[in-house]
C-alpha cells in the first residue's frame, strides 16, 4: 500500500497528483497564462509563479484525493531536465515537506514521466516498445525496455518539435504557446495547400530548424506581394505546417520500428496532444500493423500524474534520495 504524492515545476505549470496504489486520485494544475505575450516561457517570472501556486495546489490536491498529510508515504518530485528557477521551487518544496512529515524522497527525471504516463491508465504498453517523445524541450524516439530502462535511439540534432510548433507560430503573430493554435486552425485548412522541404538527417535523428527558416522566408516571400497573406490563408498555412511536422516525425519513426522489429508504439508530451499527429499515428496502426498508445489529453502536456506514477514504480524498488538531492536542468536520461 502506499500513498505518493507528487510535484511538478519543471517549466510554466505548477502540478501536485495523488497517487494511490497505482491510481491517480488527484491532478491538479496550476497553468502560467502570464507568459502568453512574451512570446516563451520567461525563467524568472516563472519561478516566482510556481512561489505563489505551489501551497494552494498541494492543498486542492489533498481535498481532491480525500487524504490526509499523515496518510502520506513518500514525496515524488520532477529533479529536471526543466529550468532551474523553477525545478528549484518544487525541489525545495519537496524536501522540506519530506523532512516536516518524516517520509523518504522519490527523485523523477521529466523525460521518463511522459512516457511512463503510458501507464496510469489501460490499456499499457507491453514491453519492450517504442515511444515518440515530443515537447517543448525535446524531441525522441526511445526505446522503453522496462520502467526505468530507457535508450534514446534517435532525437532532434537542433530545435524540439514543440518548438517548430512555437516559433511557427510567432512567425504567424500567434501567442505563445503556438502548438494548441496551429492544431486549431489547422483543423479548418488544407494540409496540402503549401509544401515544405523535408530534412535530410541521418539515422533515427532529427533536424526542424532548417523548417523553421524555409517557413520564415516563404511567408515573407509571400508578404511581398500580399501584405496580408498570414491573415487571408491562416489556416492552410498552420494545416500545411502540421502536416510537414507529423510527416517527418512519423517517417522516423517508421524507420525505428522496422529497424527494432517493434510494433507497439507510443507517443508522449505535449505535442502527443496534437490531433494531426494523433491521427495520423492511427492511421499508420492500420496501415502497418501497429499497436498505437495515445495518452489522454490531460497526461500529454505537463503534469505531475505523470511524477506520481513514476514515484510509484520507484517506491516499490525503494529508490529513494538523500536530503542533499538538487535539481538538474540538465539532467541526464
Ligand atoms: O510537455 P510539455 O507540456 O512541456 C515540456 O516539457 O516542454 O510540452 C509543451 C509543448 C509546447 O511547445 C506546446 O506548443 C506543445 O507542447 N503543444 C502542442 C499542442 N499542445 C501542446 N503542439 C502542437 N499541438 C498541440 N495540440
Ligand atoms: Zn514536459
Amino acid at each position: 500500500m502506499s500513498v505518493i504524492l507528487a510535484i511538478e515545476s519543471s517549466c510554466d505549470e505548477t502540478s501536485v497528483a495523488i497517487c494511490n496504489n497505482g491510481k491517480i486520485t488527484a491532478n491538479v494544475i496550476a497553468n502560467q497564462t502570464i507568459h502568453e505575450n512574451y512570446g516563451g516561457v520567461v525563467p524568472e517570472l516563472a519561478s516566482r509563479v510556481h512561489q505563489q501556486n505551489i501551497v494552494p495546489v498541494i492543498q486542492q490536491a489533498l481535498i481532491d484525493a480525500k487524504v490526509s498529510k499523515k496518510d502520506i508515504n513518500a514525496i515524488a518530485f520532477t529533479r529536471g531536465p526543466g529550468l532551474l528557477g523553477s525545478l528549484l521551487v518544487g525541489v525545495s518544496f519537496a524536501k522540506s515537506f519530506a523532512l516536516a512529515l518524516d517520509l523518504p524522497l522519490i527523485a523523477v527525471n521529466h523525460m521518463h514521466a511522459h512516457i511512463l504516463a503510458h501507464f496510469i491508465d489501460d490499456p499499457k504498453p507491453s514491453f519492450p516498445f517504442l515511444c515518440l517523445t515530443v515537447s517543448g524541450g525535446h524531441t525522441q524516439i526511445v526505446l522503453v525496455k522496462d520502467y526505468f530502462d530507457m535508450e534514446i535511439v534517435g532525437e532532434s540534432l537542433d530545435d524540439a518539435a514543440g518548438e517548430a510548433f512555437d516559433k511557427t507560430a510567432k512567425i504567424l503573430n500567434l501567442p505563445y504557446p503556438g502548438g494548441p493554435l496551429i492544431d486549431l486552425h489547422a483543423t479548418k485548412g488544407n494540409p496540402l495547400a503549401y509544401k515544405f522541404p523535408e530534412p535530410q538527417i541521418k539515422d533515427l535523428n532529427y533536424s526542424f530548424s532548417g523548417l523553421k527558416t524555409a517557413i520564415l522566408y516563404f511567408i515573407r516571400a509571400q508578404e511581398k506581394m500580399n501584405p496580408d497573406f498570414i491573415q487571408e490563408n491562416l489556416n492552410d498555412i498552420c494545416a500545411s505546417v502540421q502536416h510537414s511536422i507529423v510527416h517527418i516525425l512519423l517517417n522516423k519513426v517508421k524507420k525505428a520500428a522496422k529497424q527494432y522489429n517493434i510494433k507497439e508504439i507510443a507517443i508522449a508530451g505535449g505535442v502527443s496532444a496534437n490531433t494531426g499527429l494523433r491521427k495520423a499515428l492511427e492511421e499508420k496502426s492500420e496501415e502497418l500493423g501497429w499497436k498505437v498508445f495515445i495518452p489522454a489529453f490531460q497526461f500529454c502536456t505537463d503534469n505531475a500524474a505523470m511524477i506520481a506514477i513514476a514515484g510509484h514504480y520507484k517506491f516499490i524498488n525503494q529508490e529513494f534520495v538523500g536530503q542533499d538531492i538538487a535539481p538538474a536542468s540538465r539532467m541526464e536520461f
